[in-house]
């Protein structure tokens, strides 16, 4: 799949079943998004995979952040067969300014859900409530410095991937300016320098 289309075609996935991508493919596809820009190539990021089982784990620890039911909880992790937990964790030492390496972690995050789309995978990035909640951080081992962004759904769509899925581009106009100096600049700069 070209570039194009994959931009054009990647949807947020709300149902996803088996097959999830393989160890072996998800590191293939997370080293690929690693290239994405990245002011000094901190990588500020890091992964916890969640699957099978092991979800029930993560649906207690959503019902304690949120006070909802452990049962819809535990639902909500089986909407995908592999979760990973993405934790943002900037360099503090670094010259670049946190939210650079926010900025950078989300387009680590956005190359890695259209390669995950190109492959015929699917994904959505979960956030919500409990995403950085105090029992979410620990389930995490989110270090003080850090911060919980949310979960990335992984696995096969359960639509398909037709054209009458594509989202309209937007109208881009009115979020598009061009600059153009006013005619007066130039007298200005000249009387600035007398
Ligand atoms: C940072 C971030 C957080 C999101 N959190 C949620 C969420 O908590 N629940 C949800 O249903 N979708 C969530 N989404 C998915 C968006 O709802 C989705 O991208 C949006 O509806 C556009 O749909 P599309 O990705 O199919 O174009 C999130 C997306 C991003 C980028």
């Amino acid at each position: 799949m070209d570039v194009m289309t994959a931009v054009l075609t990647r949807r947020s996935e709300h149902r996803l079943v088996e097959p999830s991508p393989s160890m072996e493919e998800l590191t293939y596809l997370l080293k690929a998004a690693s290239c994405a820009a990245d002011h000094g190539r901190l990588r500020p990021w890091r992964w916890l995979l969640v699957s099978g089982d092991d979800r029930r784990a993560l649906g207690e620890v959503m019902a304690e952040c949120n006070g909802k039911s452990v049962a819809s909880m535990v639902a909500k992790t089986h909407r995908a067969p592999l979760l990973a937990g993405l934790i943002l964790s900037p360099d503090t030492r670094s010259r670049v300014p946190e939210w650079e390496q926010l900025a950078a972690a989300t387009g680590m995050v956005t190359s890695l859900m259209l390669l995950l789309h190109a492959r015929g995978f699917g994904s959505i990035w979960r956030t919500g409530e409990q995403a950085d909640a105090a029992p979410m951080r620990r389930f995490l081992s989110v270090d003080e410095h850090e911060r919980a962004l949310g979960w990335l759904y992984m696995g096969t769509p359960v639509r398909d991937g037709s054209v009458a899925r594509r989202r309209q581009p937007l109208d881009v106009g009115s979020r598009l300016q061009v600059f153009s100096a006013p005619n007066d600049v130039e007298p200005q700069l000249v009387s600035a320098r007398r």
